[in-house]
């Protein structure tokens, strides 16, 4: 069976390629898309690649997730760091989901070190880049592979 996913992303990362290189690299959105749409292709599983700076509409797209998409991959952006609703809307759906950030969060402020999203996520990438992107399918298709 042919998987299908969701590739999930939230605040200011429409800005990619010109928001701090210096910290997230010099790759657009635009080309992290094409570059998941090479690795969904190579794996042979259907992905559909959303942005969105507004915290209820990615609460929606999580819920709309259901029945649609397998797995999601979700940089939630500074969400990851403060949104109980995010939160909750993954632990709603029932659907495997990876955590994703293209800095390492890890080593950077204090404050974003807490991720609400890492305890409802199957896993967590972080601190790779858009290279990141690619991995996370990986993860997640590897997952599916295995958990159905
Ligand atoms: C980010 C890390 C977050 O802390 C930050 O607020 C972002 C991007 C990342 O991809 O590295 O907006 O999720």
């Amino acid at each position: 069976m042919q998987h299908a996913i969701l590739i999930l992303n939230g605040p200011n990362l429409n800005l990619l390629g010109t928001r701090q290189p210096e910290v997230y690299g010099p790759t657009t959105l635009q080309d992290i898309e094409a570059l998941c749409a090479a690795k969904a292709a190579a794996l042979n599983v259907t992905m559909d690649f959303v942005q969105s700076n507004h915290e209820g509409v990615l609460i929606d797209h999580l819920h709309a997730a259901r029945g649609r998409f397998d797995g999601i991959i979700l940089n939630a952006g500074a969400y990851t760091h403060s949104s109980i609703a995010l939160m909750d809307a993954v632990s709603s759906i029932m659907l495997p989901l990876v955590e994703l950030h293209l800095s390492n969060i890890h080593a950077r402020e204090a404050f974003r070190h807490h991720s609400y999203i890492a305890p409802v996520a199957v896993g967590q990438i972080c601190g790779f880049g858009a290279a990141g992107y690619a991995l996370a399918i990986e993860a997640l298709v590897g997952y599916l592979g295995t958990h159905g």
